[in-house]
């Protein structure tokens, strides 16, 4: 079996409401150690209309530092600084964009509105804006979205991450299945919120019920990673 890694969780102490304390990280983190999770994207919330990069960076870095000092090295995966950076238009031009990806490389977890009127042209152009600078948009819970509007992103070359709670019912989409099968999906995320031991069951209960497909986008993730490497 391939590392187990989460792609999508909010964990840093104080940087949204994922993870209001720092005894909330800690527990957060204990809870993927006891999942196995080797490695874990802290994915905070970026909204570019309250926040500069810059500012949001510093805030990120002192917020590691703390949960650091809280947890120490043991009993927790490995800490990947990356940002859930919800998308706007003119979002290409923003300064400090390429530095919001995963940790060392050009893979940036990009969260699309959730209003319709939102997906408009602007949208779409500045989708292709960040394609041509070389980064590498994984789009936050794809299965949040009505699928052919996913697929558009698809089309233009849009990877796809899904969380865990949409494949852990009885009945799962069958397009999430397929867009799975069809090697779309890269990433498997828990989009953590909060430390109850419930709320990580969705992540767990993928890995153990759907073995084969876990096993791939997790080696797929990795490979994502590794080939996207910056530094
Ligand atoms: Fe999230």
């Amino acid at each position: 079996m391939s590392e187990l890694l989460d792609f999508h969780a909010h964990i840093l102490p104080h940087m949204d409401h994922g993870s209001r304390h720092t005894e909330t990280a800690t527990a957060q983190l204990s809870l993927m150690a006891k999942a196995g999770v080797g490695t874990v994207c802290a994915t905070s919330h970026f909204y570019p209309q309250d926040i500069l990069p810059e500012v949001f960076l510093e805030e990120r870095q002192k917020s590691l530092q703390l949960l650091l000092r809280a947890h120490g090295k043991a009993n927790r995966p490995e800490i990947l600084l990356g940002a859930e950076v919800l998308i706007c238009a003119g979002l290409e031009n923003m300064e400090g964009l390429r530095e919001l990806c995963v940790e060392g490389t050009d893979v940036l977890l990009l969260e699309m509105p959730f209003t319709k009127d939102d997906w408009d042209h602007s949208l779409y152009h500045t989708v292709h804006e960040i394609l041509m600078q070389g980064i590498r948009p994984v789009l936050a819970h794809v299965d949040r979205y009505p699928p052919h509007a996913i697929e558009q992103m698809f089309d233009m070359g849009l990877y796809g991450q899904v969380n865990c709670d949409a494949l852990s019912k009885l009945f799962k989409p069958k397009h999430l299945l397929r867009w799975m099968e069809e090697g779309k999906i890269v990433a498997l995320g828990s989009d953590l919120h909060g430390a109850e031991e419930k709320a990580y069951t969705p992540f767990t209960k993928v890995l153990r019920t759907m073995p084969e497909q876990s096993e791939r986008i997790m080696r797929t993730a990795h490979t994502l990673l590794k080939q996207a490497k910056r530094y």
